[in-house]
């Protein structure tokens, strides 16, 4: 299997990395999995209600950047095709940071969450980033979201909590949770 049919099974659902073509064939169902996130108050970069057209805007620049080699975009498939959560790793650029990568944008559909998707996802990024000898693993997530739970079940370590970082729908100023996580050989969650 290459780069962009790499499969990860999942119960009935598969995690597989997501090309260019894949990706812009998917542009619809990535607009709907991310809509149900803001919509349903994720805090993932936007804020309700989600208008089509900016979902769509949104997913072009990830292609754009997947096509430029700077971001890995994976989406998880349930056996009837439905994409129901996507993820990515997004590699630093700089000479410096050629060892790093941030994980961003994991989202699981609201009818597909606790089956173990989530965790899924996460353990098929780990595996590509270690393929691409990304090392060092960051990420951010709004404090006292389940997905803080998700990221310290698979084996990230709170660096430490930003105040006032990003506002929810209601207007207010909420504190992000910066998480870290070292892949060194044998080291898993
Ligand atoms: C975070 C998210 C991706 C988790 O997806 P998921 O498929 O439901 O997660 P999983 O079923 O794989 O859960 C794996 C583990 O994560 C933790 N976890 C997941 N959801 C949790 C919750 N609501 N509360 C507490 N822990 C949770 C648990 O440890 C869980 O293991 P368990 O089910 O054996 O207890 C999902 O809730 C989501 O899409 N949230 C909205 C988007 C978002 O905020 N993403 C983060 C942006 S930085």
């Amino acid at each position: 299997m290459n780069a962009r049919s790499e499969r990860a099974a999942t119960g009935s659902v598969v995690i597989e990395v997501l090309g260019i073509d894949s990706a812009m064939r998917e542009l619809t169902g990535l607009v709907v999995l991310l809509k149900d996130a803001v919509d349903s108050g994720a805090s993932v970069g936007f804020l309700p209600p989600m208008a089509e057209a900016e979902g769509q805007a949104y997913w072009r620049s990830v292609v754009e950047a997947v096509r430029e080699g700077s971001c890995v975009l994976l989406g998880a498939r349930e056996a009837d095709g439905t994409l129901v959560g996507t993820a990515q790793l997004l590699l630093a650029t700089r000479p410096n940071g050629s060892h790093r990568a941030e994980v961003a944008k994991v989202m699981v559909h609201t009818k597909a969450r606790r089956r173990g998707i989530g965790r899924a996802l996460m353990l098929a990024i780990e595996a590509r980033a270690r393929g691409l000898g990304r090392t060092t693993l960051v990420l951010d997530t709004r404090r006292g979201d389940p997905s803080e739970g998700l990221y310290t079940a698979v084996g990230y370590t709170l660096a430490g909590v930003i105040p006032r970082y990003a506002r929810s729908a209601n207007g207010a100023l909420d504190p992000s949770a910066l998480y870290y996580r070292l892949l060194t050989e044998g080291d898993q969650p």
